[in-house]
């Protein structure tokens, strides 16, 4: 099959996840286009059977471009197997990280005309030494009120890599609709 995958990243940790997916989706034999959502300007909707977009959280927020491409496209998704996946540090937590339970994602997909037959949440990274002064002392802020890491030298990546690829292979495994 033809898979499209498109992801809206600003550190990088939703692109290593997704980029991680297509090449096992390769591996299983799928044809994959995997592309910047924020670079997409007009999509080939026949050249695609399934679609996935993943995207990370801001300040509490998807980019913009995530809820313009899904009004933008909402028949063409609406009628093909699509699949969604929130990245945020919220998620970290378990009791955060599903579509029902990851405030992000469960408003996203309560605002949205899109309705993805598969959802996931991923937790992301975090990645202190990286950021620039007032992200730095604004997530550490976010951590301290969570009970997470505030030591500003520390890298640390909390994206379980065996729930991508349980996500993966339900994607694999959806069917056209066609
Ligand atoms: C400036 C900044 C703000 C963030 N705000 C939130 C937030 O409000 N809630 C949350 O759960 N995670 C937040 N995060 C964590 C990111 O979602 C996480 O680092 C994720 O891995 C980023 O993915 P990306 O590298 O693909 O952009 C924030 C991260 C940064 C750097």
């Amino acid at each position: 099959m033809n898979c499209l995958l498109l992801y809206s990243s600003r550190d990088g940790q939703t692109k290593k996840i997704i980029t991680c997916i297509a090449e096992n989706l390769r591996r299983a034999g799928e044809l994959c286009d995997l592309k910047d959502l924020a670079t997409v300007k007009r999509v080939n909707w026949e050249s695609y059977d399934k679609v996935m977009i993943g995207a990370s959280i801001r300040y509490g927020r998807f980019d913009p471009v995530l809820k313009k491409f899904a009004i933008c496209h909402k028949q063409q998704l609406n009628k093909m197997p699509t699949a969604f996946f929130g990245v945020n540090l919220t998620a970290r937590k378990p009791e955060k990280c599903t579509p029902e339970t990851n405030v992000y994602v469960r408003k996203f997909l309560l605002n949205t005309p899109w309705k993805p037959d598969l959802c996931g949440v991923f937790a992301g990274a975090l990645l202190y030494p990286r950021y620039r002064w007032l992200d730095r002392v604004m997530v550490k802020l976010i951590m301290q009120m969570t009970g997470g890491e505030t030591d500003t030298t520390q890298e640390i990546e909390y994206t379980d890599w065996q729930q991508v690829d349980r996500f993966t292979d339900s994607f694999f495994r959806m069917m056209s609709k066609k």
